[in-house]
């Protein structure tokens, strides 16, 4: 089954009104393939979320870096996924590595923010991938297979849900997963989806690759036949992230 290449930008806690504007900008006018080719999906921070929405072009959408696991309430500091559908807010990025070591997200809680969002109608970025330590100790797939199997278990569907397997050691650090890397753990997953889901789901769901994805490693990894795309950090706040778009295979 041909899956539509998806890349996110996810702009992580940066910028101010005038920055994001000039990002916008740059997006707007950048020549890419049609939304048939590529899905394109950026992520601002909450408070710039309508300013972005509101200024970018009609082929691009965005993205929230994190809702609440339930209901609106008294949940001081959070924002929910009730508010994300009310600002017409359509994907959200759920259980992002930096959230799952800072904040302590366990696979749990990440699959119930994954279920809720679902629920309410958001479509859902689910971003696994396992520390160095976890890699040396060569027990990679272990832990994204759990990380992944506590999101089955809660989802009724996988339909709006793109799979992003982000090696924590590859975030950041310029240290980007060999083409090879990417494909084994990619094709991995897609086995045990297989597996533990359906063939169906296997076949159609996106799984895409993020840790210091950048204009000049972009091509060699979305040649690679299990990676559908990309989650790029850094290089989404530069003009370079119109190459990895037009690295859309
Ligand atoms: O969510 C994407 C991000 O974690 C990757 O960051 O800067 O390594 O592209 P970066």
């Amino acid at each position: 089954m041909a899956r539509k290449f998806f890349v996110g930008g996810n702009w992580k806690c940066n910028g101010t009104t005038e920055e994001v504007k000039k990002i916008v900008t740059t997006l707007n006018e950048a020549k890419v393939p049609g939304e048939d080719v590529v899905e394109v999906v950026v992520s601002p921070p909450f408070v710039f979320l309508p300013v972005v929405k509101s200024l970018l072009r009609p082929d691009f959408h965005v993205a929230a870096q994190n809702c609440w696991v339930r209901k609106g309430g008294a949940y001081t500091g959070e924002v929910s996924a009730e508010m994300l559908v009310n600002l017409s807010i359509p994907w959200v990025i759920i259980g992002h590595s930096e959230r799952r070591q800072l904040l302590n997200e366990s696979n749990e809680f990440v699959a119930d923010k994954v279920a809720y969002a679902l629920s309410q109608g958001l479509k859902v970025i689910a971003c696994i991938g396992e520390t160095l330590e976890q890699r040396e100790a060569g027990i990679t797939m272990a832990v994204v297979a759990d990380q992944t199997k506590a999101i089955a278990a809660k989802i009724p569907s996988w339909n709006n849900v793109v799979l992003a397997y982000e090696p924590v050691w590859a975030i950041g650090t310029g240290k980007v997963a060999t083409p090879a890397q990417a494909q084994e753990v990619h094709a991995d997953l897609r086995k045990w989806i297989h597996s533990n889901v359906s063939a169906e789901v296997a076949s159609s769901v996106r799984i895409i690759y993020g840790g210091s994805v950048n204009g000049g490693n972009c091509k060699e990894l979305a040649v690679q036949p299990d990676v559908d795309g990309f989650l790029v950090g850094g290089a989404s706040l530069k003009p370079e992230f119109i190459d990895i778009i037009n690295s859309a295979t």
